[in-house]
């Protein structure tokens, strides 16, 4: 067995929104290390989650299935005591389930602006608060945040959107100072712009993606492949000593 592969193994992982785009990546990474990888989403994506599953299982990993909507509180319960079931004790939180509309602020509607944050920012805070008595109790966690470089920058026609990416930085940063006499990292990735159905929201055609390809230091497109190395880092022993970070992984578009 690989070097790689023994990463994870006799280690789980919980990771949202794990139907398409960077969460299907990290599913497939972090259970190609070993880990027995729970992925969530929401019920309408089951024939992406049972493809993905069938994937998993085929190159030899182990992978359920978790229904919730990561804003609805009681599906939220179900997915940790689901979890905890199936795995005996959980190592990996990765937070990536998100939602992204473009819009200029006179056009964002209330609700439109509460569904951002019910998903983006309230669905990290209560799948983080449904486990974080486990890691407590372990003395041991690895809380990962998919966040965006739009946290730290801002885009316009996305201030609902990047607000509510902001504050899940500023989240990590505090979430991070509370848990970390009990052996718990809480850290967020930045991603810039990758190629997902939720990254195309930012070129729909030949010359925004120019444009977009423009704004790299590295020229070109991110992929969902390139943002899974620093969960799997974060999540593994090396980082044993990081917490509270956001690290960018947006080909260099920004720097701090
Ligand atoms: N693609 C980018 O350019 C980019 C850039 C920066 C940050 N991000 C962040 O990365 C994460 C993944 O984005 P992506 O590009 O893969 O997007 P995507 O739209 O391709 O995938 C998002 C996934 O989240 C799921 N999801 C949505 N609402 C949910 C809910 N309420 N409960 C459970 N699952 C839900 C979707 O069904 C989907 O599987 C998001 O948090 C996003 O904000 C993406």
């Amino acid at each position: 067995m690989s070097e790689l592969a023994q990463r994870g193994r006799n280690r789980a992982a919980v990771v949202t929104g794990a139907s398409r785009g960077i969460g299907r990546a990290i599913v497939k990474r972090l259970a190609a290390e070993g880990y027995h990888v729970v992925a969530n989403d929401i019920e309408r994506q089951h024939e992406e989650m049972e493809k993905l599953r069938a994937e998993v299982e085929a190159s030899g990993g182990r992978c359920d299935i978790a229904y919730a909507d990561v804003s609805n509180p009681d599906d939220v319960a179900s997915l940790a005591e689901y979890a905890l079931a199936r795995c005996g004790t959980i190592d990996v939180l990765v937070n990536n389930a998100g939602v992204l509309s473009v819009h200029k602020v006179e056009d964002i509607e209330p609700d439109e602006w509460d569904r951002m944050y019910d998903v983006n920012t309230k669905g990290t805070f209560m799948v983080t608060k449904a486990l974080l008595g486990h890691f407590r109790q372990r003395k041991a966690g690895r809380i990962i945040n998919i966040a965006s470089i739009g946290g730290k920058r801002g885009g316009v026609g996305q201030a609902h959107y990047c607000s509510s990416k902001a504050a899940v930085i500023s989240f990590t940063h505090i979430l991070a100072m509370e848990v970390g006499l009990d052996g718990i990292t809480v850290n967020a990735v930045c991603p810039g712009i990758i190629d997902t159905d939720m990254g195309r929201n930012n070129y729909r055609d030949e010359e925004s993606l120019k444009k977009v390809i423009e704004k790299t230091t590295l020229g070109r497109l991110g992929y969902p492949e390139d943002v899974v190395g620093s969960v799997a880092f974060f999540a593994s022993d090396d980082a044993s000593f990081i917490t509270g970070q956001a690290l960018n992984v947006c080909g260099g578009i920004i720097f701090h």
